[in-house]
């Protein structure tokens, strides 16, 4: 399959503290890594392999790469599902969650703020099936500290090009905006989604 680029309402209509131009050349950017990750993996069956080697191979830059592009496609996907002007409150068993594992809402949100000055890239706040339990994770890249058996619920990107043109080095406002319009709708739906995976010790056997 080929990847194409998803389509959101809020890139060009921008949201409250966030503008259509900074949503529209964040939205680039996505487009690009779609279009990269399709380049990937239509070169990656001809990569030839007698010269895999882990210093330097047509191979082994396919697959850095990869991750870093896939990545790239999927992050950005969740990031921008995941806004929304008016964003409520998170309700059924995601509201719960995040009581029993970080001591309510606003506890939560200071957590997601602080981890997001934090990241050099993004912040997940996700399911991890292993412990079946939520918790915060932070990438320095796209592909760099991916949790294995983490499945997403909220991912806040929080490179420069997210917020620079609306709030140049101001990465505590660009945060104070970004918890204003999380799409708690679309955030339950995942959590209610990723429940369905088997969970504890048995999701490594
Ligand atoms: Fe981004």
């Amino acid at each position: 399959m080929t990847y194409q680029a998803k389509q959101y309402d809020c890139i060009a209509k921008g949201l409250e503290g966030l503008t259509p131009r900074q949503l529209q050349q964040h939205y680039g950017l996505y487009e690009g890594y779609v279009k990269k990750i399709n380049e990937i993996d239509a070169k990656m069956p001809a990569a030839d392999l007698t010269s895999a080697n882990a210093t330097y191979a047509e191979l082994r830059e396919l697959q850095v790469e990869q991750t870093y592009a896939l990545n790239g496609v999927v992050l950005h996907e969740f990031f921008f599902s995941g806004l929304v002007e008016k964003n409520g409150e998170p309700s059924g068993e995601l509201a719960r969650v995040i009581d029993r594992d970080h001591g309510g809402l606003a506890k939560w949100a200071d957590r997601l703020k602080a981890v997001g000055k934090c990241a050099r890239g993004w912040v997940i706040f996700g399911l991890n099936t292993r412990d079946a339990a939520s918790h915060f994770y932070l990438l320095d890249f796209h592909n760099v500290y991916m949790p294995a058996l983490v499945i997403p619920i909220i991912v806040l990107d929080t490179y420069e090009h997210a917020y620079m043109i609306d709030y140049g080095t101001n990465r505590a406002g660009y945060l104070d905006t970004y918890v204003k319009h999380i799409n708690w709708v679309a955030a339950t739906k995942r959590w209610d989604r990723a429940v369905g995976w088997t969970m504890g010790p048995a999701t490594t056997e």
